[in-house]
């Protein structure tokens, strides 16, 4: 006998989403709610994580994790995956559906490059085309935003101006194609910890908290200036991460010397992200990198990528 799960999709859904860097991530202060109002431009990069949504017994929720980054990623009902899945089916009122994730990850695990905030997002897609909701991209972003800040971009990738707590977003044009260096940092940084060193700093008048992005990310974006663009990089949560991971500073004062048009933590770190002027100046940077004691690997990216995409 043929259930109806099995007539209506008996494939596996693939999924491949970007990681993203922050541009300029601008922070405001604490608010009521715990969060802190941005004004932030994310850069989708050409690091990817796989999603793969299987058919499962009903009501069953299950994860997988394999890959390069896969140490940390917890394989249970807090993997933000399972929860994006039980949230879909939960919002559309079918708590019957079930489904096997599986996750293919590159992007760092807490490496401030949002990879499980990536999964997320791939997982609200993989199982609304698996389950044959009929879901919009307005219901997927907002499904995304209750799972986290950093949830809906994912979803449409490219450059995108974030405000609010970083999930109201504005598509952002440009121009040419971007060179990037990641350096990997062995362990993560807790985001919440991160945000809370920066309002110690903001308590002490080391960092003034201020929403304003800097023109000059969109106006180099626009005209494909990489120069331009490396000098504008901004991160205000970079003093704080720093002042945490004090090597990370080594990381960035290496690369800048290296020959890097610009180089900051990316999010709240502790990857550091490095913007080359070509493949080539990539290549070389990321061997000089890769040589640093400090640096756990370095990767090669371009932005910026579109969204999560079917495979
Ligand atoms: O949105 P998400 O749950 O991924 O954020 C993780 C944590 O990062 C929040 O609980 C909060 O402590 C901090 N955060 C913040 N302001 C933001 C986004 C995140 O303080 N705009």
């Amino acid at each position: 006998m043929i259930t109806t799960l099995e007539a209506a999709n008996p494939e596996p859904v693939r999924v491949r989403v970007p990681a993203k860097v922050n541009l300029a991530l601008c922070v405001g202060p604490l608010g009521a709610d715990g969060y802190h109002p941005l004004g932030t431009v994310f850069h989708a990069l050409s690091l990817f994580d796989e999603v793969i949504a299987a058919p499962a017994a009903p009501g069953r929720v299950s994860v997988a994790v394999s890959g390069d980054s896969s140490s940390g990623v917890p394989a249970d009902e807090s993997n933000l995956a399972v929860r994006a899945a039980r949230l879909l089916a939960e919002d559309f009122g079918r708590p019957d559906l079930g489904v096997a994730l599986q996750l293919r990850k590159q992007i760092p695990v807490a490496g401030g490059m949002a990879g499980g905030s990536a999964d997320a997002a791939a997982a609200l897609l993989a199982c609304s085309v698996l389950w044959d909701l009929d879901t919009t991209p307005d219901d997927l972003h907002a499904l995304a935003a209750r799972l986290g800040a950093d949830v809906p971009f994912p979803l449409v990738g490219d450059n995108a101006i974030g405000r609010g707590r970083g999930d109201e977003l504005v598509p952002l044009l440009s121009r040419g194609t971007y060179h990037w260096v990641l350096a990997f940092a062995e362990g993560g940084l807790s985001t919440p910890t991160v945000f809370r060193r920066f309002d110690e700093l903001a308590a002490d008048g080391r960092v003034s908290p201020d929403t304003s992005i800097p023109p000059q990310v969109a106006e180099s974006l626009a005209k494909a200036d990489a120069a331009g663009l490396g000098r504008a990089l901004r991160n205000d949560l970079q003093a704080a991460a720093l002042d945490l991971r004090p090597e990370l500073g080594d990381t960035l004062a290496a690369g800048l010397a290296a020959g890097a048009l610009g180089g900051i933590v990316s999010g709240s770190g502790p990857t550091c992200a490095f913007l080359a002027e070509s493949e080539s100046s990539a290549m070389d940077l990321s061997s000089h990198l890769a040589k640093l004691p400090q640096v756990a690997a370095t990767r090669r990216a371009t932005g910026p990528v579109p969204g999560a995409r079917l495979l």
